[in-house]
């Protein structure tokens, strides 16, 4: 019975909870509650706007008998974006027994961010149907829409009563707005899902299993290789081979529009390869404390992340060639783990000594740039990992570490982030410290030998550099970003979904 509980199958909360409805009195009238967005006047804070739909807002105000911004003074409304008030009301034509006023802040994105997060909080785990008359501008309606479904989401392997799951309507002239919102949402979601699912269900196989599903679902080409297919990726099985859980994996997935052609070479090909270490114990240099491992099974986020982004493409149909390398392994502690002080061979024939089994994540990537360079003749190299506690350090949970010598890329990147909410900032890759690579016994060393460098996260981005050849290269370490430790605002407590938005937006504006 136990077991049977055990493999229940990670519950999917994937789909699209978001809806668009007309701008009209009839299109609420099946909603349980009604959400308002509310501005209050920076100058004088008892005078309250309500920036969308103005003439809808007038005849609800009517029908339910009601005026909302005495309700908002009575509540001495302050504005911050994401406060909320329920305002009770009954009309007959109407199933809605509340309004929900949402404070919009200063009304700038990330403000509508918070407060659509704020509205998928409170539908979040229930049944019910909450419409949303909140945001005017067409820009930011997609930004609040994302959020809201953000802020619903919920993982969890309870057994019992499952979690029910609320629905969005978003009063627009624009469905397609909503339509988008929900491709981008339900990808992040997805990503979540990969994230929290523990490591005991986890393994590099359950990913490529999970990878074809989502290959097949999205109209994408995938090629998975496993044992001795691996026999030239000397770092994914170095680290992967420590762990029998079923071994390492390396997944190739292709997005190409519809009808362009296998190779065509006239588009743009963006390859992008994420971390995917489903468990990283740092092996033999085993990590200490231990309560820092426990956050380890989000090892693979930058996997999913490119797994999340490209899966959208299908739908959004940008007129570019995406190729995601899914570089999959557990970093265990056995005996068939690696030592510091092994040497290996990457793909491509460069030799690494390894002196610390915990830097783990930059030897898989190095495999699959390498194989980028080697096979695919892409015109971007992105790579997205877990990559550092120094990115963390240096950055904090809300800036993902970004490294590349292309300067309008950096630009295109930084606004990417800026737009969508996965914001990232720009980092130097010194070549001072590139001597801090030297081994006088490989080609490389993967880390610092000598203390003096520090700039860990650097490091490791110039490590990965030494793959990229000649090609256009980004490196983003979302070390710190990937997973949230508390349970608020967009995030759950556990994996973000970072990236997803942040890929999304760039390749899609790419040309
Ligand atoms: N997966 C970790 C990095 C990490 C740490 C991600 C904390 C998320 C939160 C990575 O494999 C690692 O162990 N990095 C080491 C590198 C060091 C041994 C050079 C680190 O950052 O301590
Ligand atoms: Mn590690
Ligand atoms: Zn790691």
């Amino acid at each position: 019975m136990t077991s049977k509980t055990a493999h229940k199958a990670a519950p999917k909360f994937s789909a699209s909870l978001l809806n668009s409805v007309e701008v009209s009195l009839d299109a609420l009238a099946d909603s349980q509650a009604i959400a308002i967005g509310f501005v209050a006047s920076p100058e004088t804070p008892t005078t309250f706007s309500f920036p969308a739909n103005g003439a809808l807002i007038k005849k609800l105000e009517k029908l339910f008998e009601i005026n909302l911004r005495d309700e908002l003074v009575f509540f001495c409304a302050t504005g911050k974006a994401g406060e909320l008030f329920e305002i009770p009301v009954a009309a007959d034509q109407m199933q809605a027994d509340r309004i929900l006023l949402i404070g919009l802040g200063d009304a700038t994105t990330p403000s509508i961010r918070q407060a659509g997060a704020a509205l998928g909080r409170k539908g979040r785990g229930k049944a019910t149907v909450i419409s949303s008359i909140c945001v005017s501008n067409n820009e930011q309606l997609q930004a609040f829409a994302i959020s809201v479904q953000l802020g619903a989401y919920i993982w969890t392997q309870k057994t019992g009563p499952t979690q029910e799951l609320p629905q969005f309507l978003f009063a627009t002239e624009k469905p397609e707005i909503i339509l988008d919102a929900g491709v981008i949402a339900s990808a992040i979601t997805r990503t979540r899902d990969l994230i929290h699912t523990p490591s005991n269900i986890k393994t590099p196989l359950w990913m490529a299993n999970e990878a074809q599903k989502i290959a097949e679902e999205n109209e994408l080409e995938i090629r998975v290789l496993a044992g001795k297919e691996l026999a030239e990726f000397g770092g994914l099985r170095a680290v992967g081979n420590s762990s029998p859980n079923p071994g390492p994996r390396f997944v190739e997935i292709s997005y190409r529009p519809r009808g362009a052609k296998k190779n065509s070479e006239a588009l743009p090909h963006v390859v992008i390869v994420g971390k995917g270490i489903t468990f990283d114990t740092g092996g033999i240099s085993l990590k200490r404390p231990y309560d820092i491992m426990m956050a380890m099974k989000s090892d693979m986020a930058g996997s999913a992340a490119a797994l999340g982004a490209i899966s959208t493409l299908s739908h959004f149909q940008p007129r570019i060639r995406v190729t995601v390398l899914m570089m999959l392994a557990e970093n265990a502690l056995s005996g068939t783990a690696q030592r510091p002080s092994d040497v290996i061979t990457q793909y491509g024939g460069k030799t690494v000594e390894i002196l610390d089994t915990d830097a783990e994540g930059r030897l898989v990537l190095a495999d699959g740039i390498a194989y980028a360079v080697k096979n695919l003749n892409p015109d971007y190299i992105i790579d997205i990992a877990t990559l550092t506690g120094a990115a963390t350090l240096g950055l904090g949970r809300q800036h993902a570490a970004m490294y590349t010598r292309d300067q309008t890329l950096a630009r295109d990147f930084f606004d990417a982030g800026q737009r969508s909410g996965d914001r990232v900032w720009h980092m130097p890759l010194v070549d001072d410290y590139q001597q801090a690579l030297e081994s006088p016994i490989a080609d490389l060393s993967h880390i610092t030998a000598k203390k003096k460098f520090s700039a860990g996260s650097i490091t490791a981005a110039l490590f990965l550099e030494q793959f990229a050849g000649d090609h256009t290269w980004v490196h983003f370490d979302i070390a710190g970003v990937a997973r949230s430790e508390a349970d608020s605002g967009e995030n759950p407590k556990g994996g973000t979904g970072f990236g997803v938005r942040l890929l999304v937006e760039w390749l899609t504006k790419l040309k």
